[in-house]
């Protein structure tokens, strides 16, 4: 149920339902810290927010540059992320994940209208969304930031058009 919950306030039902087959013996009571042991190789909660850090950074610059595609991607990543990290640990509270649907979905319209300065506010109001959380799960310590440079050496964000 939560994971459906997750993804309505994410408004990314189906792939919420892709989540749910995969991993349903497992959605009952998994606590805040630690993945269930049964149901083989969950991810832990840790592990799936260092990949949403990599993609917050990937995002920023696909937006930046302009790459609406990539940003696409990596928006899509994102939400996936968020919609497993909800589905898999209760407890995590329903409210901070609902904060993040508004930016998801400004992100969303700014990514498909290409719109720069809409993106970048989108982008800000995101970030904000991640700080609530983590302070309200007594992870204030963990401050993510707009990033200031790229540490992807070997990727590039720059629109194949522009190359
Ligand atoms: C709904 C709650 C929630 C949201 C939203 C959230 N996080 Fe987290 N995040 C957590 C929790 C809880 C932890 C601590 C996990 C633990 O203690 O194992 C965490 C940990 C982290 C960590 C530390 C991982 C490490 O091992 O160093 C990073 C980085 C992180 N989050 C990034 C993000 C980013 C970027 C966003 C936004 C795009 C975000 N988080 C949104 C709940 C959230």
């Amino acid at each position: 149920m939560r994971v459906f919950m997750a993804a309505m306030l994410v408004g990314l039902a189906p792939m919420a339902l892709a989540v749910a087959q995969s991993s349903q013996p497992s959605l009952q009571e998994p606590s805040s810290q630690e993945p269930m042991s049964r149901g083989g190789n969950l991810p832990r909660l840790g592990e799936i927010m260092l990949g949403k850090q990599w993609r917050h950074i990937k995002l920023w610059f696909a937006g930046k540059g302009h790459n609406w595609d990539l940003a696409a991607y990596e928006l899509a990543q994102i939400r996936a992320s968020l919609i497993e990290a909800a589905s898999l640990y209760s407890g995590i509270p329903v409210g901070d994940v609902a904060i993040m649907a508004g930016p998801i979905q400004s992100i969303d319209k700014a990514i498909q209208s290409k719109d720069g300065a809409a993106f970048v506010k989108a982008f800000n109001d995101l970030t904000v969304g991640c700080n609530a959380c983590h302070r309200d799960m007594e992870r204030g310590f963990i401050e993510i930031r707009v990033p200031g440079a790229s540490p992807f050496t070997n990727q590039v964000f720059a629109p194949s058009a522009k190359r």
